[in-house]
């Protein structure tokens, strides 16, 4: 059954969820509440969006908001997705990760990566997938062990498939080459497991964008793709300043295709390969 919201209750919803998880609703987009709260609303027993509103409100153990969340956002993703990029990533990128790794064995210092809105984990495997062809043909598999890899949605159910990490027919068609599925899954079932090796050393955490960014060391490299596009203005700006602040000098940060810095943020400089944008941490910025 689909609960209808009253302009109200639409203004109510539209502000909690915003404050939530930074996801912006336009005017017009009752249809987008209505259809993913409906069934919560009905399972939790409230008959309309002003009682479900107060008892997400006043409950006290965070469950309903993770739901309202986890129904809010949209976890659509895929291997590889936007060719351009993953060129730039494993012709550039993945290299000067490894480089950087090298390096590291001698001088301590700690080379990350960063997934800041990962979704089911496809983009942090295609990465694992690459990292790990790119260190094994240079001799040196063991340099993945230098490279520290986290991955963070606000999503719970998208975390826990990530973590998971085994994939149906439909995910896998999706952006997937077949010597990688070969390479790097096991048929179990009805589905394929991601190499549960790579899959290790990734950490998975469930971080809300919009609270502070405290990590105990600053990254390399940081993919935050298709998330800003739901979000406000302001909080882009706050976001890609955030960003610009816990990478390392000269670090990069990878947005999706449709997404840009530019009206945004002046910490970076942005360039181009192959028509993908990349946008380098400002060497001179100050943290
Ligand atoms: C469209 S998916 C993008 C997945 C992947 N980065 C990609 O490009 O394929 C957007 C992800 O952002 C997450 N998200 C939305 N708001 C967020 C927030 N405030 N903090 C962290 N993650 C958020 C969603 O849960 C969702 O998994």
């Amino acid at each position: 059954m689909v609960f209808k919201i009253t302009e109200p209750e639409y203004i109510l919803m539209k502000k909690y969820i915003e404050e939530h998880c930074g996801i912006h609703l336009e005017k017009d987009k009752e249809y987008l509440i209505e259809s993913r709260l409906s069934d919560l609303l009905a399972e939790t027993g409230c008959k309309s969006f002003q009682e479900f509103h107060f008892k997400a409100r006043t409950e006290r153990s965070g469950e309903l908001r993770d739901r309202i969340v986890d129904a809010m956002t949209t976890n659509e993703t895929s291997w590889f997705r936007d060719k351009n990029t993953w060129e730039y990533l494993k012709d550039i990128a993945v290299p000067v990760l490894l480089n950087r790794a090298s390096s590291s064995l001698s001088i301590g210092a700690r080379t990350s990566v960063w997934s800041a809105a990962a979704s089911t984990g496809q983009e942090i495997y295609s990465l694992m997938m690459l990292l790990d062809e790119a260190s094994k043909e240079r001799g040196l598999p063991l340099l993945l062990d230098k490279i520290e890899v986290l991955a963070t949605d606000i999503s719970v159910s998208a975390l826990n498939a990530a973590v998971a990490a085994r994939y149906d027919s439909i995910a896998m068609s999706r952006g997937l080459p077949d010597e990688k599925k070969e390479k790097y899954f096991t048929k179990q079932g009805n589905s394929w497991q991601f190499d549960p090796g790579l899959k290790n050393r990734v950490q998975f955490k469930k971080f809300n964008l919009q609270d502070t960014f405290l990590f105990n060391c600053d990254f390399d490299l940081i993919l935050c793709r298709y998330v800003s596009i739901y979000f406000s203005d302001t909080f882009k700006r706050e976001l890609f300043m955030k960003m610009a602040k816990v990478l390392k000098p000269g670090g990069i940060l990878i947005l999706g295709a449709t997404e840009s810095l530019r009206e945004f943020s002046n910490d970076f400089e942005i360039s181009y390969y192959k028509n993908s944008v990349i946008n380098t941490k400002k060497l001179n910025l100050k943290r």
